[in-house]
């Protein structure tokens, strides 16, 4: 017979290990059903003082012993356990448990007002979940629609898509809120956002569905830049509404992203943080504009940030998504089925960071410019920077007239 190696001080020497001192009377080993205790009878596990196995340990005998059933290590709020089968009887009805609950008596425990208050809880859950797969299954239909119901563009879809957004603006939002809902992307607009920081751009802004996540505090400036006039005078009312005391820094700019852009006087070196979100479905020359976006960028430690859509992972998703393109595009200016990341890649921008989401059509990268990209592509496009004033040098006093006292 194989022999216990020797047992460490502190280790109690038989029976199962004590119940801890908050749990309720049913997880005393008393409760234990007989039958089990027979077939399994308790064998002692020897451990360590630190809760570490001992390597060498050996049961005694070769036939296969049944752990005792765990005790729950942690509460949860709904959680809840079979309590054990009374002897003889039939099978106890399920409690429901609570941390407070080890407060109550057996009697309030199942007294209607308490299981009426247990059973709101547990409905909450259900309720989300419901909501959730109607939410899911409105959109779903929805697209199958779309999808079933594409009609053939006639004369084929013009390359030029600006004026769909002139427009759609007043009532872009609405039309948007709904699928933007269902694919999370609030959450990862905001996320993009936080990383905003110092004299900021953003490209192709649209009705500004980002300007809630702007994190002000960061921001020296701010600039606000769409070729549509329409989607940014709506911009321009949200920032109003929803960030009035920084609309004194915010620039607003109705220029193609593609033509040069000139940041504020004090950020002559580039922007520190340029973002656009969903813009390059609906730009003609995506490569081209990321590279304006290059070159609109500060050299050391500036960062483009991009939330795109466009290709799937999936080739079935990507089938639909083709079939269906023309038809979204001539109507909403917007082509959902362009390959982002061949996009971002014949842009030759660096790359820093690249995650996708929603069956991998949502698109987040972020990128860094490369050096003297700036430089070359403004002496290619004929922009003269403009040159901050030098400071004075320290000792050197400004001059005034001397009739002036008070100046
Ligand atoms: C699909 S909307 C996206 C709006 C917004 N960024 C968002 O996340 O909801 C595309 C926007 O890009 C703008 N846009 C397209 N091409 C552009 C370009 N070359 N320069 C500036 N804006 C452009 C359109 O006018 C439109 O407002």
């Amino acid at each position: 017979m194989a022999k216990f190696p020797k047992v460490p001080k502190g280790i109690p020497k038989k029976g199962p290990p004590k119940p801890p001192a908050f749990a309720p009377k049913k997880f005393a080993p008393k409760s234990v059903p007989k039958k089990f205790e027979q077939a399994n009878p308790p064998v002692f596990i020897p451990k360590a003082t630190h809760g570490q196995p001992i390597s060498d340990f050996r049961f005694p005998s070769k036939e296969p012993v049944q752990a005792p059933p765990a005790i729950p290590s942690r509460l949860s709020l709904d959680s809840e356990f079979d309590a054990p089968v009374p002897r003889g009887g039939a099978k106890a009805k399920k409690i429901p448990m609570h941390p407070r609950d080890f407060l109550l008596s057996e009697e309030e425990k199942q007294a209607p007002h308490h299981i009426a208050k247990v059973n709101k809880w547990r409905s909450w859950p259900l309720f989300v979940m419901g909501l959730t797969a109607f939410g899911i299954g409105v959109y779903g239909v929805q697209l199958y629609i779309s999808i079933t119901e594409a009609p053939e563009v006639e004369g084929g879809v013009p390359e030029d898509l600006s004026d769909r957004f002139d427009k759609e603006a007043d009532g872009y939002d609405e039309k948007v809120n709904m699928a933007e809902t269902m694919l999370f992307l609030k959450g990862k607009r905001k996320l993009l956002l936080a990383k905003a920081k110092g004299h900021v751009l953003e490209s192709a802004v649209g009705t500004g569905r980002n300007i809630p996540y702007y994190p002000t505090k960061k921001c020296e400036t701010v600039t606000l830049l769409d070729q549509s006039a329409p989607m940014l005078a709506v911009a321009k009312r949200k920032w109003k509404d929803e960030q009035p005391e920084y609309f004194h820094r915010v620039f607003f700019k109705n220029q193609s992203a593609l033509d040069p852009i000139t940041p504020p006087y004090d950020a002559q070196d580039g922007y520190d943080t340029v973002i656009q979100t969903m813009g390059l479905c609906s730009t003609a020359e995506p490569e081209k504009l990321l590279q304006n976006l290059e070159a609109a960028t500060k050299e050391d430690g500036g960062q483009i940030l991009l939330l795109e859509h466009g290709k799937s992972h999936w080739e079935w998703l990507n089938k639909l998504l083709d079939k269906t393109a023309p038809a979204h595009a001539n109507e909403h200016g917007c082509w959902w089925n362009k390959d982002i990341g061949k996009i971002v890649q014949d842009s030759g921008l660096e790359v820093v960071a690249m995650r996708r989401y929603n069956f991998g059509t949502t698109w987040w990268i972020e990128m860094k410019p490369r050096k003297g990209m700036r430089t070359k592509q403004a002496k290619s496009a004929g922009v003269v920077f403009q040159q901050a004033p030098l400071p004075l040098p320290s000792g050197a006093v400004a001059q005034k007239p001397w009739w002036n006292f008070w100046g």
